[in-house]
């Protein structure tokens, strides 16, 4: 795949994205979302242990077609190992792997995943280190991350994966400990003008507007939506609700591509939330099966499967296991500062500034 995702940051307009979403930015998502407008997407956060050496794993987290470009997947990694094997395997069929360093839930910390890997930025450091290395550009090798309490703490991080290659950063501008409260925008911009790399801002993008807004104010090359596309997978276009069309498009993909149930209805359910009285809604989202769904679209709004929609294929993927040997960090006389600066701020990342 030959795209440059940092070419395509670095173009002078606003970069729309679509936001990695575990069980929901598959494949089906992301064909629909790149029909109104949306430039780059990020598959669901997948468990590069669990990619590298499961088949069954592959199959049920990764698809594509030769459509789906440009094309990040995100990876939770915590070891070298995993994290450069996953990227190797899965490099012929996209444009670039993404590490998560922004999941605040409490499982992913546990296991030393997400947000736990801001407390640790030699290893991050290490992994993207070894990607770049291993994978040669225009692969991208990038990470998001949340806002550290510390502000300083998070531009010395974002330092630090920059000396090590990392190809652009994605800010969710929230804290771990943040809910829906509003994002800090502040912060956000102050992480910009300290950090040269391409920089995606996410938080709160619910329509096109505030993804423009956005887009100005924290001087960003990109914005990113998650919540706000899955709900108005149309909002980069400047539909300020799900436009039918996007039904009927979302009907034709599934139609297509094969889609469980599940994620069949809960897209919809989604997508129209607000466009049906709470009495329609409730019944909508309790129907058990798909005859029952398209039944329910066919006397709603007269939308029905198309009789010839447009094929995607998707590629079979081969994946070939690695059997790989790293090189070790090799710190260059220009990283000795942030060593030291890394070392000092992993002790309590989290508490209050
Ligand atoms: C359903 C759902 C699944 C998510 N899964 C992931 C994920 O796999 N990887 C990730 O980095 N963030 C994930 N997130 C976080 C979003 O990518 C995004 O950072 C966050 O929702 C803030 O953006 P928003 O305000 O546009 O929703 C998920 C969010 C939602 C709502």
């Amino acid at each position: 795949m030959s795209i440059d995702i940092v070419e395509v940051l670095k173009q002078p307009k606003m970069t729309k994205v679509c936001a990695p979403m575990v069980r929901y930015s598959k494949l089906q998502f992301r064909t629909l979302v790149r029909r109104y407008n949306c430039d780059i997407c990020f598959t669901p956060m997948i468990l590069a242990d669990s990619f590298v050496r499961s088949e069954k794993a592959r199959e049920n987290e990764f698809s594509t077609t030769d459509r789906d470009e440009p094309l990040v997947v995100q990876f939770a990694a915590k070891n070298v190992h995993d994290f450069l094997n996953a990227a190797e395997m899965v490099a012929p069929y996209c444009n670039g792997v993404d590490l998560n360093c922004g999941c605040p839930q409490r499982w992913a910390i546990k296991e030393g995943y997400g947000v736990d890997l801001l407390r640790k930025p030699n290893l991050v450091k290490d992994l993207i280190y070894q990607v770049r290395n291993r994978i040669s550009h225009p692969f991208t090798v990038s990470v998001k991350i949340r806002l550290l309490k510390d502000i300083h703490k998070t531009i010395q991080f974002c330092k630090i994966l920059e000396k090590a290659g990392v190809s652009f950063l994605t800010v969710h501008a929230r804290t771990p400990e943040m809910r829906c409260e509003p994002i800090d925008l502040d912060n956000l911009k102050l992480v910009r003008d300290n950090v040269k790399l391409p920089l995606i801002a996410n938080g709160d993008v619910k329509n096109l507007e505030s993804a423009e807004n956005l887009y100005r104010e924290s001087n960003c090359d990109a914005v990113m939506s998650a919540r706000g596309i899955l709900t108005n997978p149309a909002l980069f276009s400047g539909h300020s609700i799900t436009p039918l069309s996007c039904i009927q498009d979302w009907l034709d993909i599934t139609s297509t591509i094969p889609t469980q149930f599940i994620y069949f209805h809960h897209h919809l359910v989604f997508m129209l939330e607000k466009l049906l009285p709470k009495k329609n809604r409730i019944f909508f989202n309790n129907l058990q099966n798909k005859t029952t769904v398209l039944e329910f679209l066919e006397e709603t709004y007269g939308i029905k499967p198309n009789n010839e929609p447009e094929l995607y294929e998707p590629i079979k993927c081969t994946f070939s296991i690695p059997t790989m040997k790293y090189n070790k960090y090799i710190v260059r006389d220009d990283d000795s500062d942030d060593d030291n600066l890394s070392t000092n701020f992993l002790s309590n990342i989290f508490a209050e500034s």
